[in-house]
């Protein structure tokens, strides 16, 4: 499995004084030196961290791969499509959520989705549906054409360690599985930390995890090199 590192919360921790450090762009580098094999970054409607600068830097320094998360917004999907990074993540997006709640309701608008996506995929530019680990949403995203799904790791990460812990993972594992028959690439990702990454070693074929939270927390305290390069060690 290879791994995706968020660094949002970089640029939430820059933000919170208005000046330019911790550096993302800075931060990306350093992943990339330790184990990252792509950045995923969100450039969110209301600009709460990323902003559109950093992109432009982003695109011009990453050497891995650069995974942009963005709503259906028609501002966001030209710059997309003036950067092109090398794939994009479709997610839904409320102003007042703190983070991605749910996944992308697929299924109630595949005519909405399948449009959306369509310039990007002309465009070269790989496509990810950020949805729950659903065959209603799975089956949906299929018909999109795009080539990967994401499934949200949320209600596992939570369930981890408790009862229902057993019935959250298996409804990644089944989710992935026919995702695969239908085609689709699979990657997962959100609330993933050092503890719960490792039973994602469970799912066959799972490609890529993007994970963000517990790794800019943990590098608090031990610095960032350490640890992206133990969250690496844990997924290889
Ligand atoms: N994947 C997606 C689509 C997300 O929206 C997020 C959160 O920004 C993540 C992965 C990473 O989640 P976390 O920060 O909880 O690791």
């Amino acid at each position: 499995m290879l791994l995706g590192v968020n660094i949002d919360h970089v640029a939430t921790l820059r933000n919170a004084r208005g000046g330019v450090e911790p550096d993302p762009v800075m931060a990306a580098d350093i992943c990339e030196q330790n184990g990252a094999t792509s950045i995923t970054t969100h450039l969110r409607e209301d600009r709460r961290h990323i902003k559109d600068e950093d992109v432009y830097t982003l695109i011009k320094t990453i050497k891995t791969k650069l995974n942009l998360e963005m709503a259906m917004a028609e501002d966001i999907q030209q710059i997309a499509l003036d950067i092109k990074p090398y794939s994009i993540c479709l997610v839904p997006e409320k102003r007042q959520e703190i983070t991605t709640e749910g996944g992308l309701d697929v299924a109630g608008q595949l005519d909405k989705v399948t449009e959306f996506i369509k310039p990007l995929l002309d465009a070269g530019i790989i496509v990810s549906l950020f949805i729950d680990p659903d065959s209603e949403q799975v089956e949906a995203s299929a018909k999109t054409g795009a080539q990967f799904i994401e499934m949200h790791t949320g209600a596992y990460s939570e369930a981890f360690g408790k009862e229902n812990e057993e019935k959250e993972f298996l409804k990644l594992k089944n989710a992935a599985a026919l995702a695969q028959k239908l085609g689709l690439k699979v990657n997962a990702g959100h609330g993933l930390n050092y503890e719960n990454v490792n039973r994602m070693h469970e799912i066959p074929g799972l490609y890529e995890l993007n994970i963000g939270h517990s790794i800019i927390s943990r590098a608090v305290f031990t610095g960032l090199p350490e640890a992206v390069r133990k969250m690496s060690d844990l997924i290889k």
